[in-house]
């Protein structure tokens, strides 16, 4: 029977029956810790004294215990693992991690997108697969999705496409309404919210689901040849989703749903790998290719690009310490190795900014610095000082170019990762080429990859979704919406919408949330 603690006066440490066996706590200076039990007062029932300076560290430390939550992504679990290129993309990419046999070490972060840290983990919403590879090149890192598409193709739209998934300024509340508003008046979304209210809209888990670089980058081999890439993850464990019922279910059960199953599988030896493949397109087929293969709404058909196997991400080991290690984790598309660039996609040109500059924020100037965000090479840069710089250089020289030996970068002449450009200066998400639309794409999906199954659910799924309070000419806007997308569909959403929220004809004012509280579309069929 264990024994419990006599008193809470402070009167005999021999309560605690441990004590003698443990090292004593100390302040955070070192020295011995007066107590931990009882702050420092004036008589015992007097007041507590301001040099108790111990009882006020502890307290001034506790409430700066959170950095900012990140502004999306800010639900997440990760692991650490490796990455093991066995095919031969020798032809494609100079890059050193992915030459034949390498192994390198890796951090992954899976992530929901719009809920805040102690959102339920089986919100529909897209996962974030982010991937950190601690290169001999320095940190490479990978910052995708599970979806091989997006909602938006220019970035100056992506402060305006969250604030519209995440709260409303008046009632603090997630408002479809305000979703379908957004995404209807922007109707290049229509493929990544086919994929979103389709059967891999909530994965079982993290581990069940496939994860995508989703932009096209560029790739360069060792003799300067340049080519385009997309980066397919396939899950190994198989891809499977959840249906409303059971996501809705397990969000009151177990919020921490997958993040308990991430770490469950990996403690328990049962590590979780993912196949790399990737789609390449030579440099000048992009030139006049019949999509504009940077437009991050679309997909590359695989029957133009097939996929070719890179090799093997495994995931074995957990944090010590979730928040050193997964909340303070800082993934950045910028982090580039040689032989991997950036591309023309105006969203991935955007993100190079976003993300160094929102860890300056979060965490701070020298987020580099900690141990997880370290790259695993020795570093030379005159980047200096700061709050909480740990590494310096000593007394070498800060300037450069100097006359002391320390290195100077000088490269003039051709950009390795560049590409040409030229024309006036617009405001305009690319050239419409000769198949560039909105729908087409996520029509094929809806039509030609699900079968009849995944297309009743999908209208389910939808319907649902639109009955959760989508009025007015919003809910008009969104039945027009996926009518482009194909038209049967469209017509059995609008169709089922009308019918369960009592709408009548086509015009009628909807009074859509009043008939989802009372006859959720989401319900079983019995
Ligand atoms: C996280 C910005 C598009 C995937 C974030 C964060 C910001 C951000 C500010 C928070 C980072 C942090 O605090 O650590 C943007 C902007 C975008 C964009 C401005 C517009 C172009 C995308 C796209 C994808 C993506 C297209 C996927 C293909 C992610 C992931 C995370 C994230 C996975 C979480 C990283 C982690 O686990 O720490 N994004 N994002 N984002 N974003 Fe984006």
């Amino acid at each position: 029977m264990p024994q419990l603690p006599e008193s809470n006066d402070g009167t005999s440490i021999a309560t605690n029956p441990s004590a003698e066996a443990e090292l004593g706590s100390t302040t955070d200076t070192g020295a011995p810790a007066p107590s931990d039990r009882n702050s420092l007062t004036v008589g015992a029932d007097g007041p507590i004294v301001l040099h108790d300076v111990h009882f006020l560290n502890q307290m001034a430390h506790f409430n700066r215990e959170r950095t900012p939550e990140r502004n999306v992504h800010a639900k997440g679990s990760g692991a650490f693992g490796h990455f093991e290129t066995t095919g031969d993309v020798t032809a494609y990419t100079k890059a050193g991690l992915f030459q034949p046999g390498v192994k390198t070490e890796m951090l992954a972060r899976f992530s929901t997108v719009a809920g805040e840290q102690g959102s339920p983990d089986t919100w529909r919403d897209p996962r974030g697969f982010a991937l950190k590879f601690y290169t001999d090149e320095g940190n490479y890192d990978l910052v995708g999705n599970n979806t091989p598409v997006f909602f938006i193709r220019d970035t100056m739209k992506f402060p305006h496409f969250i604030r519209s998934q995440k709260r409303r300024g008046g009632n603090g509340l997630r408002d479809n309404n305000m979703q379908w508003d957004f995404w209807s008046l922007n109707p290049e979304s229509a493929h990544q919210v086919t994929y979103l209210m389709g059967d891999r809209g909530i994965p079982a888990s993290y581990r069940q689901m496939n994860g995508y670089g989703s932009h096209t980058y560029m790739w360069v081999n060792a003799a300067g040849e340049k080519c385009w890439v997309k980066y397919h993850f396939h899950s190994n464990q198989g891809v499977a989703g959840l249906t409303d019922q059971d996501a809705t279910r397990i969000a009151g059960e177990d919020a921490d749903f997958h993040r308990r199953d991430l770490y469950n599988s990996i403690e328990q030896g049962d590590f979780p790998s993912w196949t790399l493949s990737v789609q390449i397109m030579p440099y000048e087929d992009a030139k006049d290719y019949r999509i504009n293969p940077f437009d991050l709404t679309k997909i590359w058909p695989h029957a133009d690009y097939p996929l070719i196997e890179v090799g093997t991400m495994t995931l074995d080991r957990n944090p010590d310490n979730f928040f050193a290690q997964i909340e303070q984790a800082a993934f950045e598309p910028s982090a580039l190795v040689p032989g991997i660039g950036f591309s023309p996609d105006k969203m991935l040109l955007g993100r190079a900014f976003a993300y160094s500059d929102t860890h300056r924020h979060r965490i701070g100037a020298n987020y580099q610095q900690l141990p997880v965000n370290r790259p695993h090479v020795e570093l030379n840069t005159y980047t200096q000082d700061g709050p909480m710089a740990y590494d310096h250089r000593g007394d070498d020289p800060v300037y450069a170019p100097n006359s002391f030996g320390r290195g100077y970068a000088d490269n003039v002449g051709e950009v390795d990762p560049g590409w040409e450009s030229d024309g006036p200066m617009v405001r305009q998400a690319y050239t419409l080429r000769a198949e560039d639309d909105d729908f087409s794409q996520a029509g094929s999906l809806v039509r030609d990859v699900w079968n009849d199954e995944q297309r009743a659910a999908f209208v389910k799924t939808v319907a649902g979704h639109l009955l959760g309070g989508v009025t007015g000419d919003v809910l008009e806007r969104a039945f027009a919406y996926w009518k482009a997308v194909d038209a049967a569909t469209g017509a059995s959403i609008e169709e089922l919408v009308r019918e369960k929220a009592d709408l009548g004809a086509p015009g009628a004012q909807p009074d859509a949330a009043k008939a989802a509280a009372s006859d959720p579309i989401t319900e079983p069929d019995t």
